[in-house]
């Protein structure tokens, strides 16, 4: 794919799949790179660094198998500047529709003396033959000059220009080592900008690494400065502390309007993928990470909660719908007040007339002064487990019934009261829980999913009570639902049913 120089572009380049699953316990079979391709395709991210194929057979594969299964974005494989890492990469590539080789070789004196044993001259002899051996295969080639970010700038200008006029069409300049401040990285871009004769030809990117907490800040100072191309995980996920995060690039240029430049990223996609890597990678996502943390949109102190249901600006500066997140969290503690108590039980389905609210925040006091903070669950047994709720009037269970244990396969036998009328269904499943979930799915008939399951214990021992979360989704909406029981599976069947009674 050729690049339109539309000069208000940035092109996003995910390495989530090559720089992301280099951390250790982030590993990803090629079915799980597919689905995580295929998700940020519809993201609308520009590249996708699939892998390192000479690095291990899985990565080889993963690139093909990525390459066969993406066909809207550039699908780019990495190499160093050396023939057999190309001729590998070239190979994996070839059923690409859209293929880029991303080579390149240590810039800075650090790198070009303890890491390479060389010299500067050997080094851009060394840099120009990859860049002509690799052009043999494909027409995009993009160079990465490592280390960049510590590397004298006067010969990284020889060095891009070199590669230029070798036929790199993307010149990457990674601040390897998170080492720049983000003036002196934007200087380093606007230095190559200036005083590189050809870099009209070809496009600057900017590679940031978090080990100071710059990574989005210097990405930021790179396109200020005439770079149009970032490079970026989701959660930004890395090596050691991570690179730049793509929610955060994005929203900064959807925020600040006067920066003038813009992405084909769909931002409502953000949340969904955001927990997709999470949950595949084994990465949780820290709860105060910008843009999809769990604490992103959560506000607790009274003022804040009484500011964001008074005018949601006054404590927000993106709408979490943007993000693909349905609402702010108003998280209840003991600091709550009446407004944000009364927000809480009108969304979990409360009738406000019914209750006595001046009762109900004594109690929930008492609650909050026992626990830090309340969710929904605990909100639930302060009310009694929903009795007053106003939309449990679709689905009930009349019955459950369920096999399971050696030798026998997991089955389960449903009948529910559909606004009056029983009906019932058997299913099986791979465990007690899913052949339920399947025989209730059965009666209901939508074109439901599944999204989120979590079951945790309250206090632990055998005859402990479960609480159940599942968060469901139907014609692109999420909807939470929560069960209790002694009984994990019937907790899990009323979760689930208190999901689907939420749909309207
Ligand atoms: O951080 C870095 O320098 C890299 C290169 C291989 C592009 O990841
Ligand atoms: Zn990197």
């Amino acid at each position: 794919m050729t690049m339109l120089h539309d000069p208000k572009r940035i092109y996003v380049f995910d390495t989530t799949l090559r720089d992301g699953e280099q951390v250790p316990g982030c590993q990803l079979s090629s079915i799980e790179k597919i689905e995580i391709g295929k998700a940020l395709e519809e993201l609308g991210v520009d590249i996708i660094e699939a892998g390192f194929p000479v690095s291990s057979p899985g990565d080889f594969n993963s690139v093909v198998e990525l390459s066969k299964a993406i066909r809207g974005p550039i699908i780019c494989a990495l190499t160093r500047a050396n023939k057999q890492d190309i001729d590998i990469a070239a190979e994996s590539l070839k059923f690409a529709k859209h293929a880029r080789i991303h080579t390149g070789i240590g810039a800075s004196d650090m790198h070009i003396k303890y890491k390479f044993n060389s010299t500067r001259e050997e080094i851009l002899e060394r840099a120009v033959s990859a860049v002509k051996y690799a052009k043999k295969f494909v027409e995009d080639i993009e160079f990465y000059a490592e280390d960049a970010g510590r590397a004298d700038p006067i010969f990284l200008a020889q060095m891009v220009e070199a590669v230029i006029a070798a036929g790199a069409t993307v010149v990457n300049i990674p601040d390897t080592n998170g080492y720049c401040l983000p003036d002196q990285y934007g200087q380093k871009i606007r230095f190559l900008m200036e005083n590189v004769k050809n870099i009209d030809r070809a496009i600057l990117a900017v590679h940031c690494h978090n080990d100071l907490g710059l990574a989005t800040a210097n990405t930021i100072a790179g396109i200020q400065n005439g770079a149009r191309q970032v490079e970026c995980t989701i959660n930004g996920i890395g090596e050691r502390a991570g690179n730049t995060s793509i929610e955060e690039v994005a929203m900064i240029l959807k925020t600040h309007h006067s920066l003038g430049l813009h992405t084909n990223i769909n931002s409502k996609k953000f949340y969904d993928i955001s927990r997709m890597v999470s949950r595949m990678m084994n990465m949780p996502v820290q709860p105060n990470k910008a843009i999809v943390g769990k604490n992103a949109f959560a506000h607790s102190s009274g003022i804040h909660q009484d500011g964001v249901l008074k005018h949601r600006e006054n404590y927000e500066i993106i709408n979490p719908e943007d993000v693909g997140i349905p609402r702010s969290d108003i998280i209840l503690t003991a600091r709550s007040g009446r407004h944000a108590l009364k927000h809480h039980l009108e969304r979990l389905g409360y009738i406000l007339e019914r209750i006595d609210l001046e009762e109900v925040y004594h109690r929930f006091l008492e609650m909050a002064d026992l626990k830090k903070d309340l969710n929904d669950e605990d909100i639930l047994l302060l009310m009694g487990d929903g009795c007053e709720k106003n939309y449990i009037d679709g689905v009930k269970i009349k019955l459950l019934q369920v096999i399971c244990g050696d030798p026998f396969n997991p089955m389960a036998t449903v009948k529910l009261d559909v606004n009056g009328q029983e009906q019932e269904a058997s299913a099986t499943g791979n465990g007690p829980v899913d052949a339920t979930i399947k025989a209730i799915h059965q009666i209901i008939g939508k074109d439901i999913s599944l999204n989120e399951f979590q079951i945790q214990a309250m206090h632990g021992g055998s005859d402990d009570i479960s609480r159940v979360n599942m968060r469901v989704s139907f014609n692109n909406r999420n909807y939470d639902g929560y069960g209790f029981s002694t009984d994990i599976v019937k907790a899990s069947a009323n979760a689930y049913l208190d999901a689907l009674n939420k749909i309207t």
